[in-house]
This record gives structure tokens, sequence and C-alpha cells, in this order.
């Protein structure tokens, strides 16, 4: 790659994101956390630990990822800081396991906590704005869907640099949000995007652009309700 008479923000970004990026066929495969406490209880936010419906999914996952990557030299696991991604890594051995804070979930600032009727019940005007612009809407003390996209863009980019195979082990907002950039959605439609638990979405990067395959491994016990 040749770069000649590159000045400003935007043009570094670009040529600094080009020199990144390569085309070795890679598979990245996204995957929410197994079912966690507070999914069964519908809250949103917080930091439980696993249902057991969410450590079966651990262990299947664990089979899975050594099955489907056990003719590969090297890949890795990426997980969230919170605990529900690190116990569903947990059972995976074998391949290093890395811990980013940009694959949190959405801050859910004022709302961590609740369930969407409490929302909807104590914040009426916090859920009204956010039924009305889900994209936009930033919770008190919290993230909008694009502070998340905007803060994962170091993630993206290391995404793209990897030449070896990436399991990555997040959450709803985060996972719409990667999601979308792979499969080129409309920044409009990523907050409705259908990412349900205890799923594997397989993308394979390659010459020839990106294929999508999605593995269900069981049935999501208690799916929770969106707003
Ligand atoms: O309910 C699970 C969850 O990961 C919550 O922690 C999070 O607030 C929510 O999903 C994000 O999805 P939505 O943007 O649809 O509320």
């Amino acid at each position: 790659m040749q770069i000649n008479n590159i000045s400003g923000y935007l043009p570094g970004r670009i040529v600094f994101f080009l020199v990144n990026c390569h085309l070795t066929p890679r598979p990245i495969l996204l995957t929410r956390h197994g079912e966690s406490l507070d999914n069964v209880r519908g809250r949103i936010g917080g930091d439980s630990s696993l249902s057991e419906a969410g450590e079966v999914y651990s262990r299947k996952l664990a089979s899975f990822v050594e099955k489907r990557l056990k003719s590969e030299r090297t890949a890795s696991i990426w997980t969230s800081t919170l605990q529900r991604t690190i116990l569903t890594a947990y059972p995976i051995i074998g391949f290093p396991k890395i811990q980013w804070r940009a694959l949190d979930e959405i801050n859910a600032g004022v709302c961590d906590g609740m369930t969407y009727d409490e929302v909807k019940k104590n914040k009426p005007e916090e859920y009204e704005s956010r039924r009305k612009d889900k994209l936009r809407y930033r919770y008190p003390r919290g993230e909008s869907y694009l502070d998340v996209i905007q803060r994962l863009e170091p993630v993206i980019i290391e995404l793209e640099r990897q030449r070896a195979p990436v399991v990555v082990i997040a959450h709803q907002a985060v996972l719409r949000s990667l999601y979308a950039y792979f499969a080129d959605k409309p920044l409009e439609e990523v907050p409705k995007i259908e990412i349900p638990l205890h799923t594997i979405i397989e993308i394979k990067m390659g010459v020839t652009g990106v294929e999508e395959k999605r593995y269900k491994l069981m049935d999501a016990v208690n799916p929770t309700a969106e707003v």
C-alpha cells in the first residue's frame, strides 16, 4: 500500500484503518453469554452470574469451539469484564482469553438493575424517550447505542487485524453493534437486530466478502423482552 500526502484527522484515521486490515480468511464467532440470573429475573445491566441453563450453554459452547477450531493453529477468546461472559468462557480450554472493558454491556445508568416494566412505571419519560429513538437515547448517567458503537472502534480495528479465529463472548447491545458492522446493516437498524441467547453467529471474512452462519446450541429459556 502506498500512502502520499495524507493530512487531517479523518484521512489519518482511514489510513490507520486500511493498514490494519487484511484479507486472510478466518472466522469470527459471536455469542452472547449464557443465560444469566438477571436474564431470568428480566433485569437489565448488573453483573450477575449464570443460571443453570447458562452453565449448560457454557459447556455446549466449549465443545462446539473445540470441534470448530481444532484444525486451527491459534485462536483467541475475547470476553467483556463482566462475570457472565467470563463464566461462559470458563469451560473453553487451550486458547488464550482476553478481557475487554469495551465489550461490556451498554451502561443503563440510573436504570441499571431494573426490569423494563419498572422503567416504564417509575421512569415513564425515560421509557418513552428510549422507545421513540433507541439508537440515540442515552440512559441518564449511562450510555446510548451511539456511545457503544463509538467505544467499539478499537475492538473492530483489532478484529480486522487478526489472522486467526476469534470467539467474542459479549452482550446483546454490544453484539448488535459488532454484527451490524460486519453484516453492513444501516445504523438505524442496530438496536433492533436479533441476537438470541444460546446461539453462535459465525462470520467468515475472506476475499469474496463476508459470509454468515448461525448455530443455535439450545433454546433460550427466558428470552429477555425488549423495549
Ligand atoms: O437484557 C439483557 C441486556 O443485555 C441488558 O443487560 C441490556 O440493558 C439489554 O440487554 C440491551 O438490550 P436493549 O437495548 O434491547 O434494552
